[in-house]
């Protein structure tokens, strides 16, 4: 769901137009709007309640007023690191309501998820079973846990980002899955609560979660038989948003689909780990247009946010809409690529867009709620850009943008 608006021309989020932010806070920045990000988590509250649970994905987002927001919905989260369990705790977030993914889980991690007590560890591998088991133990604690498997389905999506294949680095094989459930109810310190897996994001039909949760309850049978009961199953994340034309299913009938399928299994509760579906939409790069350029064949809209800010069109060639916030400049129309500051040919958000710009007009670059500030970096020491999160008519600066010394903080001149 988006909460932006034209209102004379000008883009909105919420009740404030998007120049206002930019000019108390600069440019590149990354805008956010509460109201967004609650209905779209609504959109799963309302169909999925207790004994069932939703927990965001942090990666997907981590900024603290975000993980208030969400935690003050009563939200439950997946992080992947000690890093992200310290900022679901530190934004409000209960230890309780916290699943543990991750494929190189270290002892630091594990001992810290124990000690603050966490819901649950989806453990990737058997060898992360027997440290987790060893750790729990000599705390003299339960690690209660889900064990990750790889359903071995194909998500139809970025090949960097599906993850439920046999060729994947993710969960344990399908077929290894009872062996290691029988090892895990033999070790001290384990409680086998659940079973999770995760099969790509962005996944833009139904068939391919049906098809996990098909193999996943063949799983759960099998385990039954063995004397082996499950409390839940976690189906992960995945659901795509719309970018530009995608037509993902709707939330209700992604989760009605799977909760029909699970009449059978009432005593089976459903986990999702839903990370882009929650807060894609729900954010914009707001940047400001430096130069044009035109090479003899070529046109390039310079503006000052590059891949370090939002890496996404790098690395996945995703595509991101890009708006004039002014919509009615008069300026003339250019067909080009938008291009950052960075000294890579990479380095673009949008290519062959049709835009009308000048310098110094504001763009909006859409949909980038989602993996934008957390995959950015100082490449190229270039600060971090601030967040700002819209209320209502209120603009609050969610994360200061970085200075000179945030950067190179830590480093040090030798002798
Ligand atoms: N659960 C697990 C175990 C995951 O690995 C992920 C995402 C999620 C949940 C959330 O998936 P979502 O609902 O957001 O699709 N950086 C990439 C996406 C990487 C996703 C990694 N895992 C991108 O920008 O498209």
């Amino acid at each position: 769901m988006s909460i932006m608006k034209e209102v004379k021309g000008v883009l909105h989020f919420e009740g404030v137009a998007l120049p206002a932010v930019a000019e108390k806070f600069a440019t590149p920045c990354y805008v956010y709007s509460r109201a967004a990000i609650t209905a779209n988590w609504q959109a799963f509250s309302e169909q999925l309640k207790a004994p069932h649970k939703i927990c965001f994905a942090v990666k997907a987002n981590s900024n603290l007023a975000v993980l208030q927001v969400l935690a003050e919905l009563g939200a439950g989260f997946d992080v992947v690191s000690g890093g992200e369990i310290a900022r679901v705790l530190r934004a409000g977030g209960k230890a309780e309501d916290i699943v543990f993914s991750g494929v190189a889980k270290s002892d630091a991690e594990i001992r810290y998820a124990l000690n603050e007590n966490i819901g649950q560890f989806n453990v990737e591998s058997d060898a992360e079973l027997e440290r987790i088991s060893e750790i729990a133990s000599a705390m003299k604690v339960s690690a209660r846990i889900s064990l990750r498997v790889n359903p071995d389905v194909d998500a139809k999506t970025h090949p960097y980002i599906a993850t439920g294949l046999e060729d994947n680095k993710f969960g344990i094989p399908m077929q290894d899955a009872l062996a290691t459930y029988q090892r895990a109810a033999e070790l001290p310190g384990i409680e086998i609560v659940g079973a999770d897996c995760h099969i790509g994001s962005q996944l833009t039909e139904l068939a391919p979660f049906l098809a996990a949760l098909e193999r996943m309850l063949a799983l759960v049978d099998s385990l039954a038989e063995h004397g082996i009961t499950l409390k839940h199953i976690d189906m992960g994340g995945g659901l795509g948003v719309t970018y530009t034309d995608e037509q993902p299913p709707q939330v209700a009938e992604y989760i009605q689909a799977m909760l029909k399928r699970l009449q059978d299994y009432p005593h089976l509760a459903l986990y999702l780990e839903p990370g882009r579906a929650i807060v894609a939409n729900a954010g914009v790069l707001l940047t400001r247009v430096e130069y044009l350029k035109f090479n003899g064949h070529k046109h390039f809209i310079m503006v000052d946010a590059g891949m370090n800010d939002l890496l996404r069109p790098a690395l996945y060639q995703a595509h991101h809409d890009i708006v004039n916030v002014a919509s009615n400049s008069s300026a003339a129309a250019i067909t080009g690529d938008v291009v950052g500051p960075v000294c890579e040919t990479g380095d673009f958000l949008g290519q062959n867009r049709t835009l009308r710009v000048q310098p110094g007009d504001l763009l909006a670059v859409k949909s980038a709620g989602a993996y934008g500030f957390t995959m950015s970096s100082n490449y190229n020491t270039r600060p971090k850009p601030a967040e700002v999160m819209i209320n209502g008519e209120h603009m609050h600066l969610v994360r200061a943008r970085e200075t000179l010394e945030d950067v190179w903080r830590g480093e040090t001149l030798i002798p």
